[in-house]
């Protein structure tokens, strides 16, 4: 029998995210450095809440998410509306629904690899074709090739600031130039999901542009800042006309209830994001100059992860990392051939990781 498969579906390798455990040696402490996690977990705040919710399960979810998008206006400081947002069940989900609302069969969608792999993978599953505009050699969006890449049929162009793998972001000024420059049946999709940890003066989020009117998505996650990557909560915003359109796909009861509890007790748990932000800003001090003495080359980052060039092959890194309880991430698959992304964990586990490098370096040298 004929099925229907697609022929685009059926080439596709099935995204697949990081691992989440390793086997070590006894005695071994295992540090997770692989998925750019909160090393402080979650709020407690959040905790009471889902526990308040359990009794709640049989029931549905509250049939609209209009609590969690006021929470986020009252997050966003009251400048954007209610209706700017749209919630779903993680970052993720949001690439997704951005695909099937924008994309059709053979349109168009610019990235710069390395990047996330989901905008690849799931615009491929609507039928569009990737164009790759490659960041340049040291790790900067080239956005005059991005510019020179569009065409009629270029829908969507996805960038993130800060950038995963790379760490790197787009100065206010820049992107400003970038936008005004795009041709208005483009929407930029600005992955912002690590913005919380940027220190950089001229760092911009989407606001802006999007209080401005112009086509431009910002994706965001609860899955970093507020550590619930287990929970499956994320949102973007838009101007109106975007959001609402956008909002005509939004399945009801998306969220769970303790997905729609855990994110709005999640919002109001400010001093969580600042201690969140003060430690992952502080240890990427610590990473960093810990990578600079043992001179191991890395390129400057804003996220919570740092994109490193590994002295040996990335598999021979990774799994003397490993055997050592470090979990960290390879990135070639996300146009990073070769290199090696970590995330920054507790003092505990920063130190551990510098420890192990110092022994490989060493042995390096008393190899040579
Ligand atoms: C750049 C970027 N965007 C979006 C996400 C999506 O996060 P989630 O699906 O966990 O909300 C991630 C997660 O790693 C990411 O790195």
């Amino acid at each position: 029998m004929q099925l229907g498969f697609k022929k685009y579906i059926l080439e596709d390798s099935t995204y697949k995210g990081g691992g989440k455990k390793i086997v070590v040696p006894e005695g071994v402490t295992v540090h997770k450095l692989s998925s750019n996690e909160n090393p402080l977990g979650y709020s407690p705040k959040v905790k009471q809440a889902l526990e308040n919710t359990l009794d709640d399960l049989s029931f549905y979810p509250d049939n609209t998410d209009i609590r969690l998008r006021e929470a986020l206006v009252k997050d966003f400081d009251e400048v954007l509306r209610v209706d700017n947002f749209i919630t779903a069940n993680s970052g993720s989900e949001i690439i997704d629904m951005i695909s099937k609302a924008f994309l059709r069969e053979d349109d168009e969608i610019i990235v710069s690899q390395p990047c996330f792999l989901p905008y690849t993978a799931f615009t491929r599953w609507m039928g569009a074709n990737a164009i790759n505009v490659p960041m340049t050699a040291d790790y900067n969006y080239n956005l005059e090739g991005i510019l020179e890449a569009i065409i009629d049929k270029t829908k969507l162009i996805f960038l993130a600031s800060p950038n995963n793998p790379s760490g790197n972001y787009i100065p206010l000024k820049e992107l400003r130039e970038f936008i005004a420059r795009l041709p208005e049946h483009v929407i930029l999709v600005l992955d912002e999901v690590y913005r919380h940890f940027s220190e950089a003066e001229d760092y911009t989020s989407a606001v802006p542009f999007v209080l401005e009117g112009k086509n431009v998505i910002g994706i965001n996650s609860f899955s970093k800042t507020y550590g619930l990557a287990g929970l499956r909560v994320g949102y973007c915003y838009a101007p109106i006309e975007i959001s609402n359109y956008m909002r005509k796909i939004c399945k009801p009861f998306l969220l769970s209830s303790l997905a729609l509890e855990g994110a709005i007790a999640a919002l109001k748990d400010v001093d969580f994001v600042n201690q969140t932000v003060a430690l992952v800003q502080k240890e990427r001090k610590f990473v960093l100059n810990g990578l600079d003495a043992l001179h191991i080359k890395f390129w400057p980052t804003q996220g919570n992860f740092v994109l490193i060039d590994p002295p040996v092959p990335d598999t021979e890194f990774t799994v003397f990392l490993e055997q050592r309880g470090i979990m960290v991430r390879p990135v070639g698959n996300f146009g990073a051939p070769g290199k090696v992304r970590i995330s920054f964990g507790t003092r505990e586990a920063n130190k551990a990781l510098l420890v192990s490098l110092g022994v490989l370096m060493k042995s390096q040298t008393t190899t040579v």
